[in-house]
């Protein structure tokens, strides 16, 4: 598999949750943020992790810095906005991980803002790439196997953007709002094999995203609440399944 590369294989003993099965996750923007709070969880608890992002360098980072954790990870440098490498990363997450990915995370994602009037289109051809057409392919590639196998989950991270719109929001807020879409068919075409499909939609999470914002860090969501929401998803008894979770900010957005 071209460019895939493995960093340890360390499934098996002594993981922190040793309950739980141990899962194939395949885990978009593992290079920053919520995505790679998402993966180095998940590493952390044993499981195998398909970790992916443009960024080469950092995705090495994430390779160091898993040795000694439990699981097994694999990572792909590839741009979501371009149709082929999502191509290419389906191909190579579902070899590496033996064609059984029992966890898709969506949640590579880009904001842009500002008013509709001064919107180019190109931004939005790269904000419904990157936030929604990336998703779209993944789902539509993963699904049918989470269903052969009688179950999976798949987490798309929408945004509170993704429930309400505000001035200077319509880019984003339109993919955000569309992925929510998405992830109700994805729900209910799985329902019947097993697979559930939920929307995580936070509030302002520290990330590298709002650097800008006018919300001091500490204040913020931490993108480790959003490795619990999962966690918590893949606890619930194969029956329950929540609909949209909206994670909000104590005391406002
Ligand atoms: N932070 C918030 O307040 C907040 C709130 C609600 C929802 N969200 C959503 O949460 C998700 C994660 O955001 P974050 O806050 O963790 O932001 P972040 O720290 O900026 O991380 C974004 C991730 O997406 C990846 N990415 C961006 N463009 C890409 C592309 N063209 N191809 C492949 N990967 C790409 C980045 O990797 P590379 O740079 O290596 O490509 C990075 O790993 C996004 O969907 C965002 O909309 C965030």
């Amino acid at each position: 598999m071209d460019g895939v590369k493995e960093a340890a294989e360390r499934e098996g003993s002594g993981s922190v949750n040793a309950r739980e099965p141990k899962i194939h996750a395949l885990v978009t923007g593992a290079t920053s943020g919520i995505g790679l709070s998402v993966a180095r969880g998940l590493l952390s608890l044993g499981h195998s992790v398909f970790a992916t992002g443009r960024s080469g360098p950092r995705l090495d980072r994430l390779t160091e810095e898993s040795r000694g954790k439990e699981g097994t990870l694999y990572t792909l440098a590839c741009d979501l906005a371009r149709t082929e490498e999502v191509g290419r990363l389906i191909d190579a997450a579902t070899g590496a991980l033996s064609q059984r990915i029992d966890l898709l995370v969506n949640n590579a994602g880009l904001a842009i803002f500002g008013e509709v009037e001064e919107a180019t289109l190109e931004d939005f051809e790269r904000l419904m790439a990157v936030n929604l057409r990336a998703p779209f392919l993944l789902s539509r590639a993963i699904l049918p196997i989470m269903k052969k196998h009688g179950n999976g989950l798949i987490v798309n991270i929408s945004s509170v953007a993704g429930l309400e719109a505000w001035a200077g929001s319509s880019l984003y807020s339109m993919t955000k709002f569309a992925l929510r879409g998405l992830t109700g068919s994805l729900l209910a075409e799985g329902a019947p094999n097993g697979v559930k499909a939920v929307a995580i939609c936070p509030g302002y999470v520290a990330t590298p995203l709002v650097s800008g914002a006018p919300v001091p860090e500490s204040e913020m969501i931490q993108p480790e609440d959003i490795l619990k929401t999962i966690l918590y998803l893949r606890e619930l008894s194969p029956a329950a399944v929540p609909g949209d979770i909206v994670l909000k900010r104590l005391g406002g957005l």
